[in-house]
């Protein structure tokens, strides 16, 4: 998280999984980057909560998003978005499910802002990309393929890549740590970005040295949008869980 991440119920926290939904990004109807999810107020549909809202008795907290009037003035579609997650125990799994209520087809792009903490952004290597093509966020989403075996970070990266594999490994080399992102077949798309010095500095809530300890990897479905019939319902689901050892991937 951020030392300079705001809770005003405004804006996203800078850190943690923000939920893109309607849309990831620009890519929809939404004014709002990113959709209107990241800054609602989901209800707690699963899971005992303490007065200071920590889920005390179980590992898995399930929270939902309704339709409502804020969310009918900006995308006029009725709809149930839920995502749960579940404790493991070398990480964590989160289930989504988009329920559309309505009686017509909705159409919305979506992602998973997951933030990852790393020691040193100039010592991770993600692997998992090789020859997959992306769209490159900082040169008007120009097509391109990943030519490295292995994605380094010389200076500010924002690409969505397309089509990926299912599974792909933040290496944080500094530590020997290793992050295993494994996502399910519907979410085809995996966003990777860092700021790099400029972009951090422009950024308020993020303090100018915290874009080095920190990569985001975003699976999603941002290159096209989900097609949903009325009354029908789409399922994602995605595990993040840390290794010690360098898992045992052929990707490795
Ligand atoms: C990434 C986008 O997912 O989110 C970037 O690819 C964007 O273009 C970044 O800058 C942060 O967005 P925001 O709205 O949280 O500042």
């Amino acid at each position: 998280m951020s030392s300079k991440a705001v809770f005003d119920g405004k804006k996203a926290l800078r850190g943690g999984a923000p939920i893109c939904f309607p849309q990831f990004s620009d890519l929809g109807p939404v004014a709002s980057q990113h959709g209107f999810a990241r800054n609602s107020k989901f209800e707690v549909a699963e899971g005992e909560l303490d007065p200071s809202g920590v889920n005390k008795s179980h590992n898995i907290v399930k929270l939902v998003l309704r339709h409502n009037d804020e969310t009918l003035k900006m995308w006029p579609h009725e709809f149930m978005y839920s995502i749960t997650f579940t404790l493991k125990d070398q990480g964590i799994e989160i289930d989504v499910e988009v329920m559309n209520q309505g009686q017509c087809e909705v159409e919305f792009t979506t992602a998973l802002h997951t933030y990852f903490a790393v020691k040193d952004i100039t010592q991770v290597g993600v692997h998992g990309l090789h020859a997959v093509q992306y769209l490159d966020s900082l040169q008007g989403r120009v097509t391109k393929r990943q030519q490295d075996e292995v994605l380094r970070f010389p200076g500010e990266v924002d690409r969505i890549y397309l089509n990926t594999p299912n599974e792909i490994i933040i290496a944080d080399e500094a530590t020997g740590r290793h992050i295993l992102v494994s996502k399910a077949a519907t979410l085809f798309d995996a966003v990777v970005w860092n700021p790099w010095v400029e972009k951090a500095r422009a950024t308020s809530d993020l303090g100018d040295e915290e874009y080095k300890n920190f990569v985001c990897v975003e699976v999603g479905r941002c290159g096209s949008p989900i097609v949903l019939p009325a009354q029908a319902t789409w399922k994602a689901s995605c595990k993040f869980e840390a290794l010690e050892a360098p898992p045992a991937l052929a990707c490795l």
